[in-house]
């Protein structure tokens, strides 16, 4: 995961290099390519939040598996989309949607973790998830 995740950045820091003289539509202005950025960073820092989760109670590694499925749909769906930028091509529709439905699994699984004993690490996951949904939506209004 940290490697795939390492190349969406190298992706994204070569996008934003060459931005300026290509099509600045689909590039997004600067406010649009740091939120992109954020998500990125917020990517790599929610995985290691949920690998910090205690998964010793059964019922949470398994809300933990799911929490990661989630993650690993949003970065999937993220380099679709950088790939497509990087090459000029229309940014895959559906990839949004992925982004959205990928944040949304991860939410809803850390949401059905009971165990007490695990309470710090999942808020810590929480509120890092929370953070990528907030720059997804920012992406979503300055990426015109
Ligand atoms: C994710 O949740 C938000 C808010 O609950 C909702 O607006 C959005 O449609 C959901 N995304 C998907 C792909 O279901």
């Amino acid at each position: 995961m940290a490697r795939i995740l390492s190349v969406f950045l190298a992706l994204f820091l070569a996008f934003a290099a060459v931005a300026a003289p290509v099509e600045t539509r689909q590039l997004g202005n600067l406010q649009c390519n740091i939120d992109r950025f954020k998500i990125v960073t917020g990517l790599v820092e929610t995985g290691s939040a949920l690998k910090k989760i205690d998964t010793t109670n059964p019922d949470t590694a398994t809300a933990v598996a799911a929490a990661q499925t989630g993650l690993t749909t949003v970065g999937d769906a993220i380099k679709d989309i950088a790939l497509a930028l990087v090459t000029g091509k229309a940014a895959p529709t559906d990839a949004r949607t992925q982004v959205s439905q990928g944040l949304n699994d991860t939410r809803s699984a850390l949401e059905g973790i009971t165990d007490a004993t695990v309470t710090a690490s999942v808020a810590s996951a929480q509120t890092l998830v929370q953070g990528l949904i907030d720059d997804g939506n920012g992406v979503i209004a300055d990426c015109k």
